[in-house]
């Protein structure tokens, strides 16, 4: 178990082996449940059989629906099922599903219990720490959201035995960076563990998850509230985000965080921040294993790219905002990216992933 010190609530995780866990939750007469669709259709038979259907809402997801008329679906849903201020809601399901469900239970009658179950190798992994909910507002990405963490997480990675290779590479995208913000060592372990992990061996996944969150937590205890180190966190999302946009979230969010670290790689290559010997490292052993989707050259285009850029809600100053990473896997924001800057580096990052391979061609359309 971890504990998570938090001033709006500590709030514990647990980890467990096996699906028992529901068992238990299921007593509570005070739990309504949001259950992500596709988790109810692959598990109920299982772990959801006797649950009392008029305490569940089952929520389709998509990154479209992570707005307010999602948010709306659900406190209008709750409502109708005569929710109240002890209504403790219970979030099974992925990174969208917590996002949304976080929203509403922070904001409901001022504030709900919650209790999040993550399903997703990035929810497991990453999301589920750090209290942040968030939704997506007309073009921009995660751009309303609150703070307010669950009192109880609970982390089996069971789930992911289930999960698709695009959800679990997704996943990868975040534990990578984790990994690679937690220096040298934990890169190491990693890189050691990775067979383990696509074979979804339960020991390395929980290894793996367990260490993530050993790393997240040590970005975010002396900066819950994101005014400093936890910004760092950003790595691989600055690019990230903007890429996310200009494909119009056709790259899953794990994978354009790989786009995004291998893009600020080269702003410190270019910087002369990192070796080339590095960039290569992480790039061909790390990052490029763990990128399963498909591109088009047009989410590479510098227009809309910067433009979303110029909207991330982490931006100071004129230019434009980068977390990049030293060779010694230190971790630095600045604040003076020039559009030259991102030019050269998506063009250079373009020409590197179309050499390998990475983009659609017309009898490739579908994911691999
Ligand atoms: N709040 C935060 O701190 C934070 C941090 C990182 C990312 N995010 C957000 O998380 C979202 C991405 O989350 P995600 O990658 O978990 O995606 P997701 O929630 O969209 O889930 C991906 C897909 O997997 C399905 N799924 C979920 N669990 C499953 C299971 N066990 N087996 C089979 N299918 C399953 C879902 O139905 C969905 O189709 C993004 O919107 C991102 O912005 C939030
Ligand atoms: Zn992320």
């Amino acid at each position: 178990m971890l504990t998570i010190n938090s001033r709006i609530r500590d709030y514990e995780v647990h980890y467990h082996e096996t699906l028992e866990f529901v068992s238990l939750l299921k007593q509570n007469p005070e739990y309504h449940w949001v259950i992500d669709k596709n988790v109810w259709e692959l598990y109920s038979p299982r772990i959801f059989r006797d649950l009392d259907q008029a305490k569940v809402i089952l929520f389709p997801i998509d990154e479209e629906r992570k707005t307010l008329v999602g948010v709306q679906e659900i406190y209008d849903r709750l409502i109708e099922k005569k929710a109240r201020r002890n209504t403790v809601l219970i979030c099974v399901g992925g990174g969208i599903l917590q996002d949304i469900t976080g929203f509403v239970a922070s904001t409901l009658f001022r504030g709900l219990e919650w209790v999040l179950v993550p399903t997703t190798l990035l929810a497991q992994a990453d999301s589920c720490i750090g209290g942040k909910t968030s939704l997506n507002y007309k073009v921009f990405k995660n751009l309303l959201g609150t703070f307010y963490p669950p009192s109880r997480v609970l982390v089996c990675p069971s789930f992911l035995l289930t999960l698709n290779d695009i959800d679990f590479y997704s996943g990868l995208g975040e534990v990578l960076k984790l990994h690679l913000m937690g220096g040298e060592n934990k890169v190491k372990e990693l890189a050691g563990m990775l067979p383990g992990i696509e074979q979804k061996n339960p020991r390395a996944l929980m290894t793996t998850i367990q260490s993530s969150h050993e790393i997240k937590y040590s970005y975010m205890r002396e900066d819950e509230f994101d005014k400093g180190k936890r910004n760092l966190l950003n790595f691989g999302h600055c690019f990230g985000h903007a890429l996310e946009s200009s494909s119009r979230f056709a790259i899953p969010h794990g994978q354009a965080v790989i786009l995004g670290i291998l893009l600020a790689n080269t702003v410190a290559l270019t910087r002369g921040l990192m070796s080339e010997k590095k960039q290569n490292m992480i790039a061909e052993k790390l990052l490029l294993p763990a990128l399963s989707v498909k591109l088009e050259r047009e989410y590479f285009s510098q227009q809309p790219v910067v433009e979303a850029m110029k909207k991330d809600k982490k931006r100071i100053g004129e230019g434009l905002a980068l977390v990049m990473m030293k060779n010694e896997y230190e971790m630095i924001q600045v604040n003076d990216l020039a559009t030259a800057e991102v030019s050269i580096a998506l063009d250079t990052i373009a020409g590197w992933l179309e050499q390998r391979g990475k983009f659609r061609t017309g009898d490739n359309l579908v994911f691999p």
